[in-house]
Formats: C-alpha cells, structure tokens, sequence
C-alpha cells in the first residue's frame, strides 16, 4: 500500500470538495488523514480534562503528550503512518495499561468522551460504524481491576459467622406469597 503520506497519490480534489482522496482504501483516509485524528483526539482530552475521576487516573500534569501518543496509535491503527510504532514500540496496549486501575466505571467514563467525540466528527457511517465498535470492544478488554469506588466486599461485609448460628423457624414459601 503506498503511503497515504504521499500527495502523489491523492487526486486533486475540486474547490470546496472534501480533500479526501476519491478512493480512500483505509478508515485513516476515510475520515479525513491526520488532521481528523489530531480533531478527534482533542475532543476527547478534553472530555477527560473537564472529568476529575477520569482525569485523576493520567499520571502526567500535562495531558498533551498522552494526546499524542494516542492519536499516533489510532493513525495506525486506522490504516495510517506507523508513527506510533516506531517511536514507541509495540503497542502492547493491554500491557501499558496496567499501572492504572481501569475499573468499569472509569471505562465507561472513557467510551462516554470517545462516544462524545465521535458525535462531533460526524465521520462517514461506514467508518464511524467500525471506529465505534473498536472503541467499544478494546475499552473492555483494557478493564483490569473490577472494584469501583466500593470497598473490596470481603472489607464491607461482617465476616462469616464461625459456628452456625440456631436455626430459626423457616417461614414456608406458600406463607411468603400470601
Ligand atoms: C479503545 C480503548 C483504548 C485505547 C485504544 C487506548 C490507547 C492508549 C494509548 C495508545 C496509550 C499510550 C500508551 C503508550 O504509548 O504509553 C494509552 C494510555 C493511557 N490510557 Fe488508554 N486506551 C484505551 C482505553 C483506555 C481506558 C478505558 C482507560 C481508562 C479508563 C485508559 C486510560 C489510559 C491512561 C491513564 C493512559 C496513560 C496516559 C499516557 O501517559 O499515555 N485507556 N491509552
């Protein structure tokens, strides 16, 4: 495939059209190259930066530079420069996302500002479609730790009793439902 880099490629595309090119090939061209990568992330840090809770989990101060790494990892996943790979390895995503307590509800937290985005780039169904349902699916699977905010329930819940407690008379079902 050649690189969606190169302009050769592109046709020119007439005043006021859509610069994509006439036959984009991968979801990156799709959607409109790098610019609506760098939109698109954006918006979602953004989301994150107004959502303590959320916002609470990124270890740095500034959350540009984890703006970046994730729109390089999204351009090539989405069929565009390899950027990602190159500067920071394999993406292992799964792997890199263990120091942080990814709980359900800050992965729902995490879909709600991507969903968010998505809804303000209005991209082609087709490739809205298959970003949303990635979204969807590798958000799931980055979840590592399932307590919330909750303590651990062996915490919570007063311990087993150590002997049986007396059996008390047991109500019959039949007298529960009258
Ligand atoms: C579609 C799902 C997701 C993708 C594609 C994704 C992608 C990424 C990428 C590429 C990085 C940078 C890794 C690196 O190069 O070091 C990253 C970092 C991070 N992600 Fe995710 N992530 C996803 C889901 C989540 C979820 C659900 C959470 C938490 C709710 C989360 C929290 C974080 C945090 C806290 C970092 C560290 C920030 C940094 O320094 O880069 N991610 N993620």
């Amino acid at each position: 495939m050649t690189s969606p880099a190169d302009p050769g490629r592109h046709e020119t595309p007439p005043a006021g059209a859509d610069p994509a090119p006439a036959h984009p090939e991968t979801i990156y061209e799709m959607v409109g190259g790098h610019e609506a990568f760098v939109q698109l992330t954006a918006l979602f840090y953004e989301g994150v930066a107004a959502d303590p809770p959320l916002r609470d989990l990124y270890p740095e101060q500034d959350l540009g530079p984890a703006e970046d790494r994730l729109r390089m990892f999204l351009e090539q996943f989405f069929g565009g420069p390899k950027t990602y790979s190159e500067t920071r390895g394999h993406p292992r995503l799964r792997m890199r996302h263990v120091d942080f307590a990814v709980t359900p509800a800050q992965r729902d937290r995490w879909l709600h500002h991507m969903t968010a985005a998505m809804d303000r780039m209005g991209f082609p169904a087709e490739a809205d479609q298959m970003m949303r349902a990635y979204f969807e699916r590798a958000a799931h699977f980055m979840v590592n730790t399932l307590e919330d905010d909750a303590p651990p329930l062996h915490e919570s819940a007063p311990p087993p009793p150590v002997h049986p407690a007396p059996r008390r008379p047991r109500l019959s079902v039949r007298r529960v439902q009258e």
